[in-house]
């Protein structure tokens, strides 16, 4: 019977490590969506979009401060990410480690089109969102940069004179995209049923989240792009 390193390796991994991979994966969606979601607001208007901004800072008063709520996710996303990268860089290490032919390292790698696109993906996302944080959070890059008037950082940020703002977001979100597609089907394979038929049922439902969450952030730029939103 013939074995490949391939069908073996998820067995032989860190089970801790994948859960941690997981759990903190599962919390970054979530955020994904939520911020997606939220996003999509800008349709409704100046007005409905900065009100809700306003909302999201005064959620959880008179209990919490105001800003308490964002700082609570801030401190929940940071520890997410770092947990998530730690993660994958042991898993990553270790498995680099086990390999048994070192040399043969550039050819596995090639090899490997989900773990190459997983590793520099996930660098360019990380790249993007402190672009993104100094853009829309501080406004220290947004020509407006306005914390108080996010819907006027939106539109002067994908204003058609600044495309190539749009393209970098463009290009972030395509490798968020790739990055969740193969995250989710990863996610869905462990927990779903291990056959072909269930395999083929995760890569889709990866595919579709994947797309919808794509569309969904770039709906925004592209609608300023194109004057719908203005
Ligand atoms: C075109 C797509 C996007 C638009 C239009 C957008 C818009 C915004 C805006 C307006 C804010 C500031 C909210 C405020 O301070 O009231 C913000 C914050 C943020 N966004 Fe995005 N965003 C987009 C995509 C993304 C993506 C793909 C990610 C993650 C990979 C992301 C992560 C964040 C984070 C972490 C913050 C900071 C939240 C905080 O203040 O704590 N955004 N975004």
């Amino acid at each position: 019977m013939v074995v490949t390193t391939r069908t073996r390796s998820p067995i032989r991994s860190n089970v801790g490590l994948k859960a941690v991979m997981a759990v903190t994966g599962i919390l970054l969606v979530l955020f994904l969506i939520a911020h997606m979601l939220g996003n999509l607001k800008v349709f409704t208007g100046a007005m409905s979009f900065n009100h809700y901004a306003e909302w999201l800072r005064e959620l959880g008063a008179p209990l919490l401060p105001s800003a308490g709520f964002l700082w609570i996710q801030r401190v929940g996303l940071l520890a997410a990410v770092l947990l998530h990268i730690g993660a994958a860089t042991v898993l990553a290490l270790r498995a680099r480690a086990a390999r048994p032919v070192r040399y043969a390292h550039r050819k596995k790698v090639r090899g490997s089109y989900a773990a190459r696109t997983m590793r520099w993906g996930g660098v360019i996302i990380l790249l993007f969102v402190v672009y993104h944080i100094l853009d829309l959070t501080t406004g220290t890059l947004n020509p407006i940069g306005d914390p108080s008037r996010p819907y006027a950082n939106v539109v002067a940020d994908f204003a058609p004179a600044r495309w190539y703002v749009t393209l970098f977001y463009t290009l972030a979100i395509v490798a968020l995209g790739f990055h969740l597609r193969h995250g989710v089907f990863s996610a869905l394979r462990s927990l779903g049923q291990q056959t072909p038929r269930g395999e083929q049922r995760a890569r889709a439902v990866a595919l579709v989240f994947a797309v919808a969450l794509c569309a969904g952030y770039l709906l925004v730029p592209f609608a300023v792009l194109t004057g719908l939103v203005s």
